[in-house]
């Protein structure tokens, strides 16, 4: 399973890419805005820290914009990944750009038949909202389930990449179901790592070699 962090923070992504497990980098425009920092700019910065891809979202909603935009987003970098939303005008963007090479992420998918008819269209990531489909009353992970179910169904090659994940368990629910990469907060990333049994297993057995009064070094 990918993991990719949802962020615009330089500081936060550069902290995770350290660790040598992080495949990519998905933004929109609330966290750009967020960031504060120039749209260009700091997704080129961003794409120079990871090799993997780095989602960058078009904001236009007619195709022929769209492609406008587009064409602008990836020659900031070879790893840049347009983000286009599921809209008629968002597929045809994305049939259009993957027919051209270009990877595309295929975003606010809501439905299964949503993501059926972005595999459709070529996508190379859809990217089902988890959390926000929670808020509204239903259960996100029915929802990755079910896209499993079709793509494996028809041998479809987009991956699925669970999106607005709010905690750890929707990561856990996530791998459980097969999905391909999942995108999370930086905090969510981090909360991975920790289990109070390992800190309290790693503060007694630290205290038991201070009391043999060795050193390995
Ligand atoms: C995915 O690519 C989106 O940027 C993101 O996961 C949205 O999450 P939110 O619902 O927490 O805003």
């Amino acid at each position: 399973m990918k993991f990719f962090v949802d962020t615009a923070e330089i500081a936060d992504i550069k902290e995770l890419a350290d660790t040598g497990l992080l495949d990519g980098v998905t933004t929109n425009p609330s966290l750009i805005a967020k960031s504060g920092r120039d749209f260009m700019e700091v997704t080129k910065e961003i794409c120079g820290i990871v090799d993997g891809p780095v989602s960058a979202e078009v904001v236009a909603l007619d195709h022929a914009t769209m492609m406008k935009e587009a064409e602008v987003l990836r020659k900031i970098a070879d790893n840049v990944c347009i983000k286009v939303p599921l809209t008629v005008d968002g597929l045809k963007t994305c049939k259009a750009l993957t027919g051209e090479g270009t990877m595309v992420n295929v975003t606010l998918c809501f439905s299964a038949n949503q993501a059926l008819l972005a595999a459709k269209a070529g996508a190379t990531f859809i990217s089902p909202f988890v959390g926000r489909h929670d808020d509204n009353g239903f259960d996100g992970m029915d929802l990755i389930e079910d896209i499993r179910l079709i793509y494996d169904n028809y041998g479809f090659a987009t991956e699925i990449l669970v999106a607005s994940v709010r905690h750890t368990t929707h990561v856990l629910q996530a791998a459980k179901i097969g999905a391909d990469v999942m995108t999370a907060p930086p905090k969510v990333i981090h909360g991975l790592f920790k289990h109070v049994l390992t800190d309290n297993g790693i503060e007694g057995f630290l205290k038991d070699w201070e009391a043999t009064g060795q050193s390995i070094l």
